[in-house]
């Protein structure tokens, strides 16, 4: 895709948040990264979150879901999604006999 095509004004996006637009009929995520705007694919990579409705961290997108972060300038992971899982733990335990 080389044609760039608006979706919105700066001001129609308030810094530091993310939006969702459609365009051609695909969801796209546009947020605003210090007064700059910034389009990603509205689905995360993990369980296909809508990071639209996610939250700008720093230079990145949250996702809604899990918590993976998406580099705003090259859509790379940043950071990883939240474990639903508890850590493994070990535990022993003793039976005891009456009599
Ligand atoms: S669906 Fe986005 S982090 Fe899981």
């Amino acid at each position: 895709m080389a044609d760039f095509v608006r979706v919105a004004a700066v001001a129609d996006i308030p810094a530091g948040e993310v939006r969702t637009f459609t365009i051609d009929g695909t969801s796209v995520a546009v947020a605003n990264v210090g007064g700059q705007l910034f389009a990603l694919a509205d689905l995360c990579t993990h369980d296909g979150g809508p990071l639209g409705e996610g939250e700008v961290v720093g230079d990145t997108v949250e996702c809604p879901r899990h918590g993976a972060r998406f580099d705003v300038r090259t859509g790379r992971v940043r950071a990883l999604p939240r474990s639903s899982r508890s850590r493994l733990t070990r535990s022993k335990s003793k039976a005891t006999t009456c009599g």
